[in-house]
């Protein structure tokens, strides 16, 4: 095959075949087919997308272009959960072990944020001793132990894909459903898992802001989990204002204790819940009590085996900021808005993220949210707290919060829709 003439099939609105395909996500790992013909490829392919046998046939070959795990042999079955991303989503932190304590696997192979969303390792990195990389033998061994993990996918699942999506980070070609559904469906895939559930997000903190796209995203991501032998559904969630009252690391972390001990926002126990019956479902327990393993402290059990089995100290006092600054209500009235994309911006550029793949984050760094959008307030009560090591940063993270919130009178506050809008199946 000669990629020139690939790129310009896929330009001119053409079909690519299973071997061009191949050829071709082979050819690029190998680094035979440069960055620069698979950017023009990734944007042929975001202006005049992709059937569904070329989606699932990029799938499959980024698949093929690494290695393969398998939990046969573990002796219970698997399941994994996998979020789009938005802000102060920490819902992995406390799903893992409920749904663990139920006597299913759970292998959360997780990542590190990068731009306004959080990743998972970096939150769960601010509690001392706790280590992300475990061996293939310690990640088996522990599922076998405790029920739960959640580690560093290793770099030889999908190679391809990493290569890809580095090079679509730059190229302005992200937003394209077949690339997003073909890079994290080929993850998940060669991970092994035998069930997925999938948080796919709208609203103005996602990646896809409309519902109908995050729709179309999530029945591809579906129908490829299904083809491939893994049983896959997906939830819409709406992510237009943070969840819960933390952004952050620490204090994300701190918040989803408090889920585990009963307590918590509203909203990060019902996503929670919601989350961890349709995993059940998938694992073959669609009775499963979840709220009662909530209640019971039978999911903060299995937590605490969880962050020990991998070196952490589930009692350690978490980091807390050197500094913090608290913005008042300026009157009273109705909290009308709280837009979950400034306030990611304004942690990210706190520390809680980062901006380059290989810079730290500071783990005490985040806003911490003290009343939520419908809320009544009064003039002078504190309405969130940002927390920074250097308060060189608040300023720039206040930029970040010009307009994200608003309160005015109660006839004015519009309530959103159901937190879970939908299910895919
Ligand atoms: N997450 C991924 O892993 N890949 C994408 O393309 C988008 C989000």
């Amino acid at each position: 095959h000669d990629v020139v003439d690939l790129i310009r099939t896929k330009r001119d609105g053409g079909t690519l075949t299973t071997s061009q395909i191949d050829w071709m996500i082979d050819a690029y790992t190998r680094g035979y087919v440069e960055d620069a013909q698979m950017a023009a490829m990734a944007m042929a392919i975001l202006l005049n997308g992709m059937g569904r046998p070329e989606i699932r046939d990029l799938t499959l070959a980024m698949i093929a272009s690494g290695e393969t795990m398998s939990f046969e042999g573990l002796g219970k079955t698997t399941v994994d959960k996998h979020s789009t991303g938005g802000v102060g989503d920490k819902i992995t932190l406390p799903l893992m072990p409920l749904v663990a304590s139920f006597g299913v696997a759970v292998p959360q192979l997780s990542g590190r944020g990068l731009g306004h969303t959080g990743g998972t390792l970096d939150k769960l990195e601010s509690i001392p001793g706790w280590r992300a990389s475990l061996s293939n033998e310690e990640m088996f061994q522990q599922l076998r132990d405790v029920g739960g993990v959640i580690c560093a996918a290793g770099s030889g699942l999908a190679p391809a894909d990493k290569k890809l999506y580095a090079l679509r980070d730059i190229t302005g070609t992200v937003e394209a459903i077949p690339l997003i559904a073909s890079s994290i469906m080929s993850k998940k895939i060669a991970e092994g898992t035998a069930a997925l559930v999938l948080d796919v997000k709208f609203g103005s903190g996602a990646f896809m802001q409309d519902i109908a796209k995050s729709r179309e995203l999530a029945q591809t991501m579906v129908d490829l989990g299904n083809d491939a032998g893994v049983r896959t559904s997906a939830l819409l969630t709406d992510m237009h204002r943070p969840l819960g009252l933390a952004i952050g690391n620490a204090n994300e972390v701190r918040e989803s204790v408090e889920v585990l001990a009963g307590g918590g926002p509203a909203d990060v126990v019902e996503l929670t819940l919601a989350l961890a019956s349709e995993m059940l479902a998938l694992a073959g327990q669609p009775d499963a009590d979840v709220a009662g393993a909530l209640a019971s402290g039978q999911a903060m059990d299995s937590w605490r085996a969880v962050i020990r089995a991998q070196g952490g100290d589930p009692d350690a006092a978490l980091p807390v900021a050197r500094e913090t600054h608290t913005v008042l209500a300026q009157s009273s009235g109705v909290l009308l808005e709280q837009l979950a994309l400034p306030f990611g911006i304004a942690a990210w550029r706190l520390g809680a993220g980062r901006a380059r793949a290989e810079d730290p984050v500071q783990h005490a760094a985040g806003i911490d949210l003290h009343a939520k959008a419908g809320d009544t307030v009064v003039a002078g009560q504190p309405l969130f707290t940002l927390s920074a090591d250097e308060p060189s940063r608040f300023e720039r993270a206040l930029e970040a919060l010009d307009g994200a919130y608003a309160i005015g009178d109660p006839a004015e506050y519009v309530a959103r829709g159901p937190l879970v809008a939908e299910r895919i199946a």
